[in-house]
Parts: C-alpha cells; sequence; structure tokens
C-alpha cells in the first residue's frame, strides 16, 4: 500500500449513523502520522464540518470515543483536533491497515454529532526485531549440500514500506540465504547449504542475519546464528607411523610394555575415539602379545624366547566407532640374553678301552650347543686334570677325547672325567658332564710270590699228605689274568722225582708232603713252584722252596764197645789191688739222631755194690 506523503488529507465520506442520536449526515477523516507530539494539530474540524466555531463552543462540542482511548481533544475555540496522547499506530492497529480511530463529535441544542475518521498513518519506527537473538544449529559435517535450515524471521510491527523487507547473512562461502514468500505476505527465511562442513576446518561458524525494513532510512536488526559442525566419521584415525620397531629382552616377564603406538583421529568425539587391535597377524604371534585397546600398550602376554623367534611381526589396527581403520605395523626383534647353558651331547662313547691302548686313542666324542648367540652361544670346554685324557677340538663345537698317556689298570681302573663347558655370556653358564671311564685289564702282570725264596720245615716221621706249608703269589692283573695257579717244576732229590716227595695244590699253593721223611736219610731239599696266571698267553714265576726236615729223637744209643754177643755178659779183669779211680772199661756207645737227641750220657743201670764203680 503506497503512502505517498505524510500530509494531512481530508476526505469526506458519506456516513451512515449507527446511532440513535439525530441524524447526523457527514464524516470527517483525516490522516496523521503516528506518534505525532502531544498537542499536535491534527485538523480544523470546524471549518471542515462548515460549522461556526461558536456552534462548538455554545453546543459544548466533545468527543465521543465510547470506552476507546482518548487520543484526541477537541479545541473548542479554535475549532481544530488536537493529538491527547501520542499515538503508536503498532499499539493501536498492530499490523491492520490502514489504521484509523473512528469517534464522533457530538454537540447539544440541537444535538447532534458527526463521525471523524483518525487515519494513523505508519512511521518507520520499528526496528526489526528477532525476537530470538540467538539461534543455534548444530549441523552434521556431513550434511549433503542444499540442505535447509529453517531461520528466524525478524518482526518489524511497522506496515507497509516500512515493513520488513528483506533479510541479510554474513557472507558465508557455507551456506546462502533464501527467502520464500508466503501467500500470507510473510517470508520463511532459510539458509542452505552450499558448500560442504568440514568440522576439521571449521567446528563453529558465527553468523549473522540482518533484517531490514523498506523505511527511509532503513532500519535493521540482527540476530547471531550460531552453528556447531557436528563431527561426522569422515576421517580414519591416522598412525603416527606406520612401522614401528622395538625391542624386548628374551624372558621377559609376562605383561611387559614392549611399545605403544598411537594413532589419531581428526573427527570428534566417539569418532575420534580410537581402539587398537592385533589384525592379520599369525594366531602363534597374538598369542604373545597383546595391545591395550584404549592406550595402545604394546605387551608381552608370555615370554618370548630368543632361541624361538627373533623378530615377531605385529600388525595393529586402529578403528574408530564409525568403524574406519588404519593399520601398523610392529616389528619388534628379541634381544639374546644368556639364558641357555651350553649342551653337551655325548655323540659316542666307549666306556671301557683296554689298558695298553695306545696314546691318541679317540674315547669319545662330544658335541656342544649353545642356544644362545653372539658372546652367549660361544663355548669353551675343558676336562678335569690328573688323567691320562685330553680334550682335542675337532671342528667348531666338536670335541674328542683322546688318551694321551700310558695307562695302567693297576694304578688307575677307571677315570671320572668330567667335560665342562661354559660360554661366554655375562655371567656365563656352563654345564658339565661326568664320564666313567673303565679300563680294561691286559695281562701284562705275572704272579709275584710273597717272598723271593721259602724255607720250610717239617718234622721227620711226618704223616703223609700232611701240609707242610703254603707259597703264595699274587697277581696284580684281574679276575683270569690274576687268577694264580701252582705247579711243582719236575726236578729230582737224590735221583727221585721231587714230585715223590712233595706235591702243590695248585689252587692254594699248599704243598704237601708226599711220603714220611726220615731225618737220618734226608736233611732237606729244595725245588721250584711256577705260579700261573690265567692269562693268554699266561704268564709265570718261580720261586725255590727249600724243606728242612727236622729230626726226631727217634734212634736208642747203641753200645759199640764192649762187643756184646748173644745176651751173655761181657766180662772185665780188674787186679785185685786197684786204687781208686783204675779205669776198668771204656763204654763206647753212638746214636743216629743228631743234635741233642745224639747226645749221650751214661750211667750204672745194674751193680751188685754201688759203691764200688762209678761210670763217667
Ligand atoms: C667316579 O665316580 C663314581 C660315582 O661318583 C665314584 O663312585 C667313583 O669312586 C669315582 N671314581 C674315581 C676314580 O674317582
Ligand atoms: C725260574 O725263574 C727264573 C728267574 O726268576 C728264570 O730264569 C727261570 O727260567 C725260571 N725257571 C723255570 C723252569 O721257569
Amino acid at each position: 500500500m503506497e503512502m505517498p506523503d505524510r500530509t494531512m488529507r481530508r476526505q469526506v465520506l458519506l456516513f451512515i449513523s449507527i446511532l440513535s442520536l439525530t441524524s447526523v449526515l457527514c464524516q470527517v477523516s483525516y490522516s496523521i502520522p503516528e506518534e505525532l507530539a502531544k498537542g499536535s494539530l491534527i485538523g480544523n474540524i470546524a471549518q471542515d464540518l462548515g460549522l461556526d466555531r461558536k456552534r462548538l463552543t455554545l453546543g459544548k462540542a466533545r468527543i465521543f470515543t465510547g470506552d476507546s482511548a482518548e487520543y484526541i481533544e477537541l479545541n473548542r475555540e479554535r475549532g481544530v483536533l488536537l493529538i491527547k496522547e501520542k499515538i503508536d499506530r503498532e499499539t493501536l492497529c498492530g499490523q491492520t491497515t490502514p489504521c484509523a480511530l473512528h469517534f464522533q463529535v457530538i454537540l447539544e441544542s440541537p444535538m447532534e454529532y458527526y463521525t471523524v475518521a483518525v487515519e494513523i498513518t505508519d512511521i518507520n519506527d520499528n526496528t526489526p526485531i528477532f525476537e530470538k537473538s540467538d539461534m543455534v544449529f548444530k549441523i552434521s559435517e556431513s550434511a549433503v549440500i542444499g540442505s535447509k535450515f529453517l531461520l528466524e524471521r525478524a518482526i518489524d510491527p511497522d506496515v507497509g514500506t516500512n515493513s520488513l523487507q528483506s533479510y541479510f547473512l554474513t557472507k558465508t562461502e557455507n551456506f546462502v540465504l533464501k527467502l520464500k514468500d508466503q501467500p500470507d505476505g510473510e517470508k520463511i527465511v532459510e539458509m542452505i547449504l552450499q558448500k560442504s562442513l568440514d568440522r576439521e576446518k571449521q567446528e563453529e561458524i558465527f553468523l549473522v542475519l540482518a533484517a531490514v525494513d523498506g523505511g527511509k532510512p532503513s532500519l535493521s536488526g540482527t540476530a547471531q546464528i550460531h552453528v556447531t559442525v557436528l563431527d561426522a566419521n569422515d576421517n580414519a584415525p591416522v598412525f603416527k607411523k606406520s612401522d614401528y620397531r622395538a625391542t624386548i629382552p628374551e624372558n621377559a616377564p609376562k605383561g611387559t610394555v614392549i611399545t605403544k603406538v598411537s594413532a589419531s583421529d581428526a573427527d570428534k568425539g566417539p569418532n575420534s575415539k580410537v581402539t587398537y587391535s592385533i589384525s592379520n597377524t599369525a594366531a602363534d604371534v597374538r598369542g604373545m602379545f597383546e595391545i591395550n585397546e584404549l592406550n595402545g600398550d604394546l605387551i608381552s602376554k608370555s615370554n618370548v624366547d630368543y632361541e624361538k623367534g627373533r623378530y615377531y611381526q605385529i600388525h595393529v589396527q586402529a578403528s574408530d566407532e564409525g568403524g574406519l581403520t588404519d593399520s601398523c605395523k610392529i616389528t619388534v626383534e628379541v634381544i639374546d640374553m644368556n639364558d641357555n647353558k651350553p649342551i653337551i651331547n655325548i655323540m659316542s662313547q666307549t666306556n671301557v678301552v683296554s689298558e695298553d691302548s695306545k696314546p691318541s686313542t679317540v674315547v669319545t666324542m662330544v658335541n656342544v650347543q649353545d642356544l644362545d648367540s653372539g658372546d652367549n652361544g660361544k663355548v669353551h670346554c675343558a676336562i678335569n686334570e690328573h688323567i691320562p685324557v685330553t680334550l682335542k677340538p675337532t671342528s667348531n663345537m666338536f670335541f674328542n677325547l683322546v688318551i694321551d698317556s700310558d695307562l695302567d689298570r693297576e694304578t688307575a681302573s677307571e677315570y671320572n672325567i668330567t667335560v665342562t663347558c661354559s660360554d661366554e655370556g655375562v655371567p656365563s653358564l656352563s654345564s658339565s658332564v661326568t664320564l666313567t671311564l673303565q679300563i680294561s685289564d691286559v695281562n701284562d702282570n705275572a704272579p709275584v710270590f710273597e717272598r723271593s725264596s721259602y724255607e720250610a720245615y717239617i718234622v721227620e716221621n711226618n704223616t703223609p699228605g700232611l701240609s707242610i706249608f703254603t707259597v703264595k703269589a699274587r697277581d696284580a692283573d684281574w679276575n683270569q689274568n690274576a687268577r694264580v695257579s701252582y705247579i711243582l717244576e719236575d726236578s729230582s732229590v737224590n735221583g727221585v722225582p721231587v714230585s715223590s716227595y712233595v706235591s702243590v695244590s695248585a689252587d692254594s699253593g699248599v704243598i704237601h708232603a708226599v711220603r714220611s721223611f726220615d731225618y737220618e736219610q734226608i736233611k732237606d731239599f729244595h725245588f721250584r713252584v711256577k705260579a700261573q696266571d690265567g692269562g693268554s698267553p699266561p704268564l709265570s714265576s718261580n720261586v725255590t722252596v727249600k724243606i728242612l726236615i727236622q729230626d726226631q729223637n727217634d734212634n736208642p744209643p747203641q753200645v759199640l764197645y764192649p762187643v756184646q754177643t748173644g745176651g751173655s755178659l761181657v766180662a772185665e779183669m780188674v787186679p785185685r789191688l786197684a786204687d781208686v779211680g783204675y779205669l776198668v772199661t771204656k763204654v763206647v756207645a753212638v746214636d743216629l739222631d743228631s743234635g741233642q737227641n745224639a747226645w749221650l750220657s751214661y750211667k750204672l743201670q745194674k751193680a751188685t755194690d754201688r759203691a764200688l764203680f762209678e761210670v763217667g
């Protein structure tokens, strides 16, 4: 609606009174802008109604508004209508146009009234106002181009050109404003997305929406638009590195944190929450490592053993809650610790060697292994000292135990050989094996008699078969080689084989008399006894045994003189006057025995008168 100027205009219209007063005919209308100051002139009502000013005075002209507020007063003297209260068109009429005050000017004597309409024209006295001056939008960054966001409308109570005419939005590349006219003249204000949002670039967008009216000058009101760009899971987690390298000493306890991987996700909230998991990794490796799903710590789940595996590759996946992922690889290198003792393997072993084995005879072959590497796996071996065996390396980690000097079972019949191997780790680990090497016997010792010669005594008149004594020979060898047999060596005594005098028990070495000896016939004799062992060939030695026969008093003395014949007495002649001490005769006797047994003494046995003779 065009209101070209604000000057007052009169309009005279026909008006059919609805009041029951005296009929009245015409009405006057004025047009004034709102907001005129109190006392401002509206119009010369007297003139416009064609009335004399006196008539107004005398007729007590007054304004009748019914119940409505009185904005206008009548000055009877001047015959004009004046503003009594400032009129706000918007208060009075709101958006209704035209806006007019209708009232009556009532006169008395005669009673009559006139209808007056005062149109209140709009002035641009209202700024467009947004009831909600803050508009908050939460828009996902994944919102598609063309998405519409309804904005609050501003309100401008003014009407016509003073009313709200247009909206403007802060320049932004993301949004464009779109106004849609509604049938009722209102506008729908929309913000259209024309370029995708990217939370990672700009999370908050502050815009100002201005509403502008058509007044001159125009007035405008603004509202803040606060767009929060909501994260869409448009970013996958990204590992800081695609290849991680870490080391772990073997035998590190379970639960050792080996390394930490980290992925970040440019998104926000749940979309940026990264969880870690092991993926695409061999099941056995999975059994050894685990990843803390929240912080990315790689943790050992079991003891790692350098000897079983030196490198492990673990693929770790980082996932956000939206299912976007990234992966990285961790190479875990296991550091060798000296955790393995050398292992001594006896490859081949002779438990028994003959005592006549030549030096350099190989007794045992030994192999050593150490599962560790580097110095931890370098091994040195040694054997105990003071044994006739040395350890000779043959090649790397192979050794021979070799005899290096003469053996003698009779000196040492077994050796305990302790092979000790130590590695060069710090601290060093070692292990040892003890072998028992037995030295087998060779018949290298002849029996040896306990004495270099024997002498034995036997009393004559012995019973045949009497054991005279025992010879004993020892043999330092073993078993059969040491089993000694005694043999009487052939010889003759007085032209008689010695075997007719004595015998030797082969097993025991006991010498028996074969016959009864007569000292008076043979006083001693000697022979040889041989001791022979059971070796093959046998070894022997001999010893001289001398037998001395001891005398027994087995022979009575025999009187040789005077000779007795046939039991007759022997007569001796003695002179009558023989003096005392006269030798009558000499008795001569002998004894076949020897020694004391042959010592003779004489005494008178029978005498008629003992006082007459004596014997010396
Ligand atoms: C060898 O060792 C065994 C068992 O320990 C022991 O009985 C034997 O006397 C040892 N031999 C030597 C010659 O030390
Ligand atoms: C007896 O032993 C000696 C050395 O002790 C030896 O010379 C001699 O030949 C041996 N006699 C016999 C019959 O073996």
